[in-house]
């Protein structure tokens, strides 16, 4: 049986990886801030109760991430997809930004947690027969893609942590490990809003697809949901 684990299921794209992955009969491990609290997610235990596994994780606290990995220090996980994200204030412009520890915050959740959670699962993923690692990324963190300015913090942060993903997809590489950028599309949730173009279910079937279909060749890429690739 297949393996994933991955952050920030309590709603959203998450929840939805979770829910299809479950459907096509993996194993899930489900982490979010405070799984008790997101009836989606106990529903989703009451359908799958032998294969569903959560677990209180804040990506923020690098203790906590280490905690959870030495609890499932014997697992071995397919595909680690780090989901859980945050976009931080809307509307800050050009000459409007003066709040440093806000943006740091986006930072620590966006660009670094997705670092301390592939070093801490990183032996996890490299037992395991896919060994693949998706992280969540944006086409707004793209420079090549960007032709209309603003979005400094979130767009900082996603650009910050596909250099992360690049690095990692090459010092990974000799652990037999694919490491990707994933953009999900402009998906229909709390983050998304209500005029973005595609469903949680569209985007996790895309995002599923693009895993499922990885090969040596796509090591270190930026893959939008059609499996086309997106410039740095
Ligand atoms: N929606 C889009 O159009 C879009 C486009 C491009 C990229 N993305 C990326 O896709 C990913 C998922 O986005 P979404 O649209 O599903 O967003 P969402 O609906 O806002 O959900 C965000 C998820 O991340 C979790 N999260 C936030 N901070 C966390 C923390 N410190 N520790 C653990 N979990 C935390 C949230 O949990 P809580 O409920 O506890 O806050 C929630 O489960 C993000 O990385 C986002 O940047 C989304």
């Amino acid at each position: 049986m297949k393996t994933a684990l991955i952050t920030g299921t309590n709603r959203g794209i998450g929840l939805e990886l979770a829910r299809q992955l479950l459907e096509a009969g993996w194993q899930v491990h489900a982490t979010a801030r405070d799984p008790d609290a997101s009836a989606e997610l106990k529903a989703l235990v009451d359908e799958h109760p032998h294969t569903l596994q959560l677990h209180a994780l804040d990506v923020a606290d690098a203790a906590a991430i280490r905690a959870l990995a030495e609890e499932l220090a014997d697992e071995s996980i397919d595909w680690l997809i780090n989901n859980a994200g945050i976009y931080g204030p809307r509307g800050v412009a050009f000459g409007n930004v003066t709040d440093v520890d806000t943006w740091l915050e986006v930072f620590r959740i966006n660009s670094i947690a997705p670092m301390l959670v592939m070093q801490a699962f990183v032996d996890q993923v490299a037992r395991s027969d896919e060994r693949k690692i998706g992280i969540l990324s944006s086409k707004v963190g793209s420079m090549g893609d960007n032709g209309s300015g603003g979005g400094y913090i979130y767009r900082s942060s996603k650009a910050a942590v596909n250099a992360v993903i690049k690095s990692a997809s090459i010092d990974l590489e000799p652990r037999g490990i694919n490491v990707v950028a994933l953009h999900p599309g402009w998906v229909l949730t709390d983050m998304g809003g209500p005029n973005a173009e595609i469903t949680t279910a569209q985007s996790a079937e895309g995002l599923i697809r693009n895993m499922a279909g990885l090969t040596e060749t796509d090591r270190g890429r930026f893959i939008d949901i059609d499996g086309t690739t997106i410039p740095w």
